[in-house]
């Protein structure tokens, strides 16, 4: 019996009102991978997130997470995700850093569901996997890019994701945070066995624990190894970063 994909888009299409973003895009996530998700500027990385997160609709094509049409999935809490914007916080935010982590425990609660019982162990555990807990009474805004970084990561972790989603997580972040995130990013992939998605436009960075990597630029061009990814040219490569889905007739 094969692995049954945590996530299965299947010939996915979007288009905002005038702009075609994606053509016909295929791929699927399984349990324990590491993938890094790589595209330029504008080749629709955050629209295809929001679409695995349910917050957009495909124009076209199926999917399926953890099995489930992506209509009748109930356990979004599974999917975590990290925003693009969480490293540009707003420093002036007055909240503590335990505010922001419980503030990921809502969603799952509900409004007018009580407290979690255990909140404060969870507020504890989600920051002690981020080497954060000492941090738990300061306020988010003095905390460094990299710090702050890692409080939205323990904010998401929280509701215990299968996965975990990280838009361009390395803007803006110096390059000692950037070294401690990917050793926080193989930790959880090797031994809490945390499903992750990196979504970078550095195309150049290929980091060493990553296991598959896909190509976006309106499509998938290339979704595979690592190791088939390291084994292409670089004219390969670059003709799909020049491929534009707008100049492409109706399919
Ligand atoms: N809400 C929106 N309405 C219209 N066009 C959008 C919207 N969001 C993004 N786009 C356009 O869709 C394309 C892909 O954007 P995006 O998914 O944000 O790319 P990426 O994350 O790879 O930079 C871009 O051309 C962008 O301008
Ligand atoms: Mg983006």
């Amino acid at each position: 019996m094969s692995k049954q994909p945590l996530i299965e888009l299947q010939n996915i299409s979007f288009q905002y009102e005038q702009t075609k973003v994606l053509k016909d895009l295929s791929m699927s996530v399984e349990q324990g991978d590491y993938i890094a998700l790589l595209g330029p500027n504008g080749s629709g990385k955050s629209t295809l997130l929001k679409i695995i997160l349910g917050l957009l609709k495909p124009t076209e094509g199926k999917i399926r997470l953890f099995g489930e049409t992506a209509s009748k999935f109930k356990n979004r809490e599974w999917i975590g995700y990290v925003s693009q914007k969480s490293n540009a916080f707003n420093g002036g935010f007055p909240a503590t850093v335990k505010e922001v982590v419980a503030s990921g425990l809502t969603k799952k609660l509900g409004l007018f569901k009580r407290r979690a019982a255990n909140q404060e162990q969870l507020i504890d555990e989600a920051l002690e996997a981020v080497d954060m807990r000492s941090f738990k009474n300061r306020n988010i805004g003095e905390l460094s890019g990299g710090q702050q970084q890692r409080v939205f990561i323990a904010r998401a972790l929280i509701s215990k994701p299968k996965m975990l989603i990280l838009d361009e997580p390395t803007v803006g972040i110096d390059r000692e945070n950037v070294a401690i995130f990917y050793a926080l990013m193989e930790k959880l992939n090797r031994e809490l066995h945390m499903t992750l998605i990196l979504v970078t436009h550095d195309l150049n960075v290929i980091e060493k624990d990553i296991t598959k990597v896909a190509c976006l630029n309106g499509k998938i061009h290339y979704f595979g190894s690592k190791e088939g990814y390291e084994a292409l040219t670089k004219e390969e490569i670059s003709t799909w970063y020049s491929y534009s889905v707008q100049q492409e007739g109706t399919r």
